[in-house]
């Protein structure tokens, strides 16, 4: 079980609490698998050049920034690491990693970067307990 372990990062400290869990998780049962997905969003193309070209190299760099801080908390582990970066509404982007990679348990933060006060769980966890193909581990 959860051989194959899916971590969702956005940067947030509640993403990276999620980090070390999955991590720790991975350990235990001695995972397979462990993949990192960051996602972002549609920059459109209204913008228009340059302010396209710097909106893309600004959303790559800080994806690489949440991806490296994340890996980092993560550590060692008895598998590889993979990662992707998609540019997809992060529910969409996560449940559809876990789709085509199989993913055994999905794990996330319960909240994120968003500011809403007072929400249990933001958005992107709402929807991906919602519409999972696999468990999903919230960690507060
Ligand atoms: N862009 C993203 N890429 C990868 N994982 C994400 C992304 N956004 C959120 N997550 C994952 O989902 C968890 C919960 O974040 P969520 O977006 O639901 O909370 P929020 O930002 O506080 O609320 P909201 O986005 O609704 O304002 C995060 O801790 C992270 O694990
Ligand atoms: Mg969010």
């Amino acid at each position: 079980m959860f051989e194959k372990v899916l971590l969702a990062v956005d940067g947030s400290e509640h993403a990276l609490h999620a980090a070390r869990t999955a991590a720790d998780l991975a350990r235990t049962v001695n995972a397979k698998e462990f993949r990192i997905v960051v996602a972002y969003d549609f920059i459109p193309p209204y913008l228009g050049e340059p302010n396209m070209q710097y909106a893309i190299d600004a959303r790559i760099e800080e994806s690489n920034k949440i991806m490296e801080a994340a890996i980092k908390v993560v550590g060692d582990l008895p598998c590889e690491i993979h990662t992707e970066f998609l540019e997809a509404s992060p529910a969409e982007a996560i449940i559809s990693v876990a789709n085509t990679r199989h993913s055994d348990v999905i794990v996330i933060g319960s909240r994120g970067v968003g500011t809403l006060a007072g929400l249990l769980l933001g958005s992107t966890s709402q929807k991906i307990v919602a519409h999972a193909p696999c468990p999903v581990l919230i960690v507060r």
